[in-house]
């Protein structure tokens, strides 16, 4: 907090550019959504604290506010409207306080955003770098907004400064945007068209993780097996997602490589014999199948259909035998039929999910979907399949759990277990939670478990 020219808050109003060394300008930001925008926090907390803004955990004491937002689905902006009532009261306190709204919805809601009253500032997910600048805009009692897509921006020089609490594991974004426009979702439109960063950048950041302690990295992206880093000296060479996962692993074997998301249409075999090269490249894939229904899932533009995605499903058995698989699927979308749904039901049981993360279909301004399919199966009938499709996978989830039970598995401890007093948690390769005696163990040590018992959701179990 020693840098130079400075504004603080409290004078702010008046515009005055003030240069004495502060404690002031302290920021808050919360975050919604998913682990890109958690990463992205990091990058907006590394490129205030550059220009001379200090993190606060207190939003009591913040000057300013920053809500990092996702539009995903309805009832995530539904949250962060009401968080916003939440700051307009804490501004009925604290006048010179400068709320700003990042990220999806920020790109998506642009005017409605300002229109508010709350908000003083309006960045989408390219404009992080002038954060700094809209802020003193904002406090000279203009608002601030900058929404630009870039077709280059990745951060990819900024370190991030890590929010992670527990210093294990950390996420490293490889790719930004997306350019596959699935029928159902605003992500292409908040997030603009798809870039990977350069794989040099993420080499020296995951290094620096390393050098920092953390043991395992999850490379990110909306659609990571599409990455392809052009040489800058030689562009007839493209550096693939495959190569990019082997240049990461070879870092050290005692750092974990993890990866999400994977688009089944783009996962290669080539991504598959690398992480079964690699011990230290984890066996897990997250494989978002959407829906069972080849019908569907052509309406919903997926770029694959039920019995494509069967076979990437068996070309993961055969090459990785004890990768594990999880999965996203939508309930309800535009036209499904009680077929359709049952053909999800048959694919879950088919492929023995070992995770899921399920949805009501949620219609989105302005997507595919919502310009040309009517959201027409009603709610009622959306809560009933989606209650069928959680019940299975807690089933499966159960089964799958139970067939682990009796076996040893090497667990990198990440911290308290949140349900058991004097327990550790932690995850296996195929990134299922343990939890198990503290003991001597600390977070960061990697242990080796017997598992003794399980829920659908954890394995308990005893260091060996
Ligand atoms: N409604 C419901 N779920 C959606 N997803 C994306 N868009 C929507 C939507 N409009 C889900 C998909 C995706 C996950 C990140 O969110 O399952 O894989
Ligand atoms: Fe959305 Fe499809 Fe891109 Fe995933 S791949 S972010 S679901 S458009």
């Amino acid at each position: 907090m020693m840098q130079g020219l400075r504004l603080t808050t409290h004078n702010s109003r008046l515009m005055t550019h003030d240069l004495r060394l502060t404690t002031d300008n302290l920021f808050y930001i919360e975050t919604y959504g998913c682990q890109m925008n958690a990463n992205d926090s990091e990058v907006v907390a590394a490129i205030m604290q550059d220009a001379g803004f200090t993190m606060t955990d207190d939003k009591q004491k913040a000057d300013v506010l920053f809500i990092n937002t996702c539009s995903i689905r309805d009832n995530a902006e539904q949250r962060v409207w009401g968080r916003l009532d939440v700051f307009r009261l804490l501004k009925q306190h604290k006048p010179s306080l400068i709320v700003g709204v990042l990220g999806c919805m920020a790109e998506r809601l642009k005017e409605a955003l300002l229109e508010n009253g709350t908000v003083d500032l309006v960045a989408g997910p390219d404009a992080y770098r002038s954060l700094p600048q809209l802020v003193r805009e904002a406090e000279s009692g203009q608002k601030g907004i900058n929404t630009l897509l870039s077709r280059e921006e990745t951060y990819a020089d900024i370190s991030p400064v890590r929010m992670d609490k527990n210093g294990v594991t950390a996420f490293v974004s490889i790719m930004r945007g997306c350019n596959n426009m699935c029928a159902y979702c605003v992500v292409p439109y908040t997030r603009g068209a798809e870039r990977s960063r350069p794989a040099q950048t993420i080499v020296a950041e995951v290094q620096e993780l390393l050098r920092n302690g953390y043991r395992e990295v999850t490379l990110l992206g909306q659609n990571v097996n599409s990455y392809a880093w052009k040489n800058t000296d030689d562009p007839s060479k493209t550096l693939d997602f495959a190569k990019l996962l082997e240049l990461v692993a070879l870092i050290d074997p005692a750092l974990r490589v993890r990866f999400s998301t994977s688009h089944p249409k783009d996962m290669s075999n080539a991504v598959l014999y690398t992480i079964a090269m690699y011990p230290n490249i984890c066996n897990h894939i997250h494989l978002p199948v959407q829906s069972g229904s080849t019908r569907l899932l052509q309406i919903m533009n997926r770029g694959y259909w039920r019995e494509s995605y069967l076979e990437r499903i068996a070309k993961i058995r055969e090459i990785i035998p004890e990768c594990t698989i999880s999965t996203d699927i939508i309930a309800g979308f535009c036209g499904e039929t009680d077929d359709d749904h049952a053909q999800t039901l048959s694919l879950m049981r088919e492929v023995g999910y070992d995770a899921a993360f399920m949805f009501k279909y949620s219609e989105r301004p302005n997507t595919k979907a919502a310009r040309h399919f009517p959201d027409d199966v009603p709610d009622e009938v959306k809560t009933k399949r989606l209650n069928e499709i959680i019940a299975l996978q807690n089933r499966l989830s159960l089964e799958s759990n139970r067939r682990d039970t009796g076996k040893t598995f090497e667990v990198l401890a990440e911290g308290p277990s949140k349900r058991s007093a004097g327990a550790l948690a932690g995850r296996t390769a195929h990134n299922k939670v343990v939890v198990f005696p503290k003991a001597h163990f600390k977070a960061g040590d990697y242990v080796t478990v017997k598992i003794t018992q399980c829920s659908s959701a954890t394995l308990m179990g005893e260091p060996v």
